[in-house]
């Protein structure tokens, strides 16, 4: 049921057929009301369409949709300590070895980064790629933009330690959806002044959404209701689109994959790689310590001895309360989806496992035709999505490895429109802010507001009372919070504050 790129077109009478014995005759119901533009149209999305699959597609979704999942929990145990690194618990010397490693890896264009931008952004309710939000930050960047200048500056700080003249190849994952906006705005914004060669965009295949009874469900008379299949169709449309041919002509052997949405996304985060390559991990994820038990995230653990996620629906709450000697949660370690695969790990998922990937059902509202005719938005779930999760190879890893990082430095989706209590523009611009305050405070500067009093910082980023200082520094003057001492030491800085590189050089020359 997926669409097959440059495949035949077919004639009515064939599409009929093949609908027949799937069981989906319906989808035609209203061929005769349609003007033969339409019937065109209709035809050949018809016909891209695998229709062999369709049957199994609809009656996997509707079955899976039907039956409870088996209980895990007895079967879940933690990641053994000696497969987890942390940043919280290591030493200095520790962090600077696996920050160096990584640094060389980048240096030697062994390292790419991969974003999964193909998703609709629902629940933010925009018309746009999520990407290009710009969550109200004092230079008006969008997510893109500051993704494509934290490249810039990793680039540059491999380049710096190792006189190199490295690439970070940027792999954008996109969907029917996102791609055409996406490549129309990196095109209007000149690539944000990186390479276009280095920017990969790709497409992601789409599936039909489904009533719950298996049967296709039609957006339109003429429009089959599709959707992208997941963060995991990765797996397919790596294969799809020869991504993992591209990478082995670059040499990239490691790619950082990440989401689109999470505002303080460390891409190709030297500290990260260099930990993963240091283990010979062949997959990685990092994780954050969850907040309580009852947070909503998905957990980093083995189950039956497996790495694997399991999501916060499919524990029970005695066991997500499980806690250690120490009063610490058990399953402690949220999913933050921020993964490290080699590049030989891909292609064996592409080879042998991409097919094993488990489905998940979603149960969505899925505005559809009534058999009148009518058009219909529903009020509540009518519809199964299919999706592949990105996690889900993490159980095909011969050697998996978790990486806790601190939530405040590195983790703030952007999920949901403002009014939300959590994961909105809101708190995504504030955690920024907050972060960049915190970078200023260390380099020993002082934020002052207009009158020149002294800005304490933000007792909580999320906190809409208190929102931090305005404080934003430029990806293209620091990425970690490095080298702003020598720029900022001693002085007391009027807010707001834009710290980008001609902000920089002004205060360099004072
Ligand atoms: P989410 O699961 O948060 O979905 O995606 P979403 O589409 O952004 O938002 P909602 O659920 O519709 O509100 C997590 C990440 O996976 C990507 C998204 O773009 C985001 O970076 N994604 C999701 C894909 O690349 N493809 C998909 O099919 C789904």
């Amino acid at each position: 049921m997926v669409p097959v790129p440059g495949h035949d077109m077919l004639s009515l009478e064939q599409v009929t057929g093949r609908l027949e014995s799937a069981g989906q005759a319906h989808v035609l119901q209203f061929w005769p009301e349609l003007c033969e533009a339409e019937k065109d149209v209709f035809l050949q999305e018809l016909s891209q369409l695998d229709l062999q699959g369709l049957q199994d597609h609809c009656e996997g979704a509707a079955r899976a949709a039907a039956s409870p999942s088996a209980s895990l929990d007895p079967h879940m145990e933690p990641v053994p300590p000696e497969s987890v690194g942390s940043v919280r618990k290591s030493d200095k010397h520790s962090l600077a070895v696996w920050g160096n490693e990584g640094l060389l890896q980048i240096s030697e264009d062994r390292v790419g980064v991969l974003l999964l931008a193909g998703g609709q952004g629902t629940r933010l309710g925009v018309q746009y790629p999520k990407g290009m939000y710009d969550v109200g930050l004092p230079s008006g960047k969008t997510l893109y933009q500051i993704q494509a200048e934290r490249i810039h500056k990793i680039q540059e700080l491999a380049d710096r330690k190792h006189g190199s003249k490295c690439t970070v190849p940027w792999y954008i994952m996109t969907s029917e959806f996102t791609l055409a906006p996406t490549e129309k705005f990196f095109k209007e914004n000149n690539y944000f002044d990186l390479e276009p060669s280095n920017i990969v965009m790709f497409e992601q295949r789409m599936i039909p959404a489904v009533t719950f009874d298996g049967k296709v469900i039609l957006q339109g008379k003429g429009k089959i209701a599709m959707a992208p299949d997941g963060n995991g169709g990765l797996y397919q449309a790596l294969v799809d689109n020869k991504v993992l041919e591209d990478m082995k002509k670059r040499g990239v052997q490691y790619l950082h994959v990440y989401c689109v949405d999470n505002i303080l996304v460390k891409m190709a985060d030297p500290v990260f790689i260099g930990f993963c390559v240091t283990k010979g991990a062949d997959c990685g994820a990092k994780v954050v310590e969850k907040t309580s038990a009852t947070e909503p995230v998905g957990v980093v653990c083995r189950v039956r001895g497996i790495s694997q996620v399991v999501e916060y629906s499919e524990i029970q709450p005695e066991t997500a309360e499980l806690r250690g000697p120490g009063g610490e949660l058990v399953y402690s370690a949220g999913n933050i989806c921020n993964h490290f695969f080699t590049r030989a790990f891909l292609q064996d998922v592409a080879a042998a496992h991409k097919g094993q990937l488990k489905q998940h059902v979603a149960f969505k509202k899925v505005p559809f035709v009534d058999t009148c005719g009518n058009q219909v938005k529903p009020t509540k779930p009518n519809g199964i999505k299919m999706e592949k999760f990105v996690f889900d190879v993490f159980p095909f890893s011969r050697n998996f490895v978790a990486f806790e990082v601190e939530r405040e430095e590195e983790f703030s989706p952007l999920k949901n429109a403002d009014g939300a209590a959590s994961d909105s523009p809101t708190t995504a611009r504030n955690a920024l802010l907050a972060q960049h305050g915190r970078w200023a405070k260390a380099a020993q500067a002082t934020l002052v507001d207009e009158p020149g009093n002294t800005l304490p910082p933000a007792a909580s980023a999320s906190a809409a009372d208190n929102p931090p200082a305005q404080c934003e520094i430029s990806p293209l003057v620091s990425y970690f919070g490095e080298g702003l001492e020598e720029l900022l030491k001693g002085r007391a800085l009027p807010t707001a504050l834009l710290l980008d590189e001609k902000r920089a050089k002004e205060l360099q020359a004072q």
